[in-house]
């Protein structure tokens, strides 16, 4: 299914209000949840790990699309799988061995996310894509919210969805979406976006229906 999903980024929502900010983006009209995981090591920025996310699935009713910016990997696959991610993405630059990572994620019942930085070419997904659900397409460096989109990724975007041809694959692009930029990732073959800022700005959990018309602008 290539249709359009927004995938609101919750690093964008108040940390101390997690459920009621969920139901509000889908109230709204999410059609993912994305939840960023790091570890102040593989990024220079610190969020949460599996009992907060764990949490967070007792508010999610689409899909919980979890994002870990995180390395090593392979240790925390069960504990995402327990704490009941639907998708689990895991970096190619995580480490040596990103086939035996997405090999366990799926082993682990969960869908396989494969995210590529900024600096990482298309093919590095390319011996992985039978492996994948989802390529991510990271449009900023990973790490914090609110940074602006690097152009440069478009080419990556239409190269991946080439190479992806006929298989079920996603392409999600994370980092910088905006009324702006969307279209440019749209054309270029990207089916999944994620929007942190550009979706919670301007409204709270008080007022929600900003977080409706931010997502109906991209
Ligand atoms: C960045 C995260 C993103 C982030 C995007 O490291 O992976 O998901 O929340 O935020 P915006 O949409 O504000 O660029
Ligand atoms: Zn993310």
């Amino acid at each position: 299914d290539r249709s359009l999903k927004i995938a609101p980024s919750i690093l964008s929502a108040d940390f101390a209000d997690f459920g009621r900010e969920i139901r509000a983006i889908e109230d709204q009209g999410a059609d993912w949840v994305h939840v960023d995981v790091m570890d102040g090591h593989f990024v220079p920025n610190l969020t949460f790990g599996p009992p907060a996310v764990k949490a967070f699935r007792r508010h999610v009713t689409t899909v919980m699309d979890v994002h870990l910016m995180i390395a090593p990997v392979d240790p925390y696959i069960e504990a995402y799988a327990q704490a009941g991610a639907d998708i689990l993405t895991a970096h190619v630059e995580a480490g040596p061995h990103p086939h035996r990572t997405l090999q366990a994620i799926r082993a682990s019942g969960m869908k396989a996310g494969l995210a590529l930085n900024p600096g990482t070419p298309a093919s590095a997904a390319e011996p992985l894509l039978d492996l994948c659900d989802l390529v991510c397409v990271m449009t900023v460096n990973p790490g914090f919210g609110g940074q602006s989109f690097i152009h440069s990724c478009v080419d990556k975007v239409r190269a991946l969805r080439a190479m992806i041809g006929d298989r079920p694959v996603h392409i999600e692009i994370d980092g910088g979406v905006d009324p702006t930029t969307a279209p440019l990732v749209r054309e270029a073959g990207a089916d999944v976006l994620v929007a942190g800022s550009a979706v919670f700005k301007g409204g709270s959990v008080e007022t929600p229906e900003a977080y409706g018309t931010n997502m109906r602008a991209i």
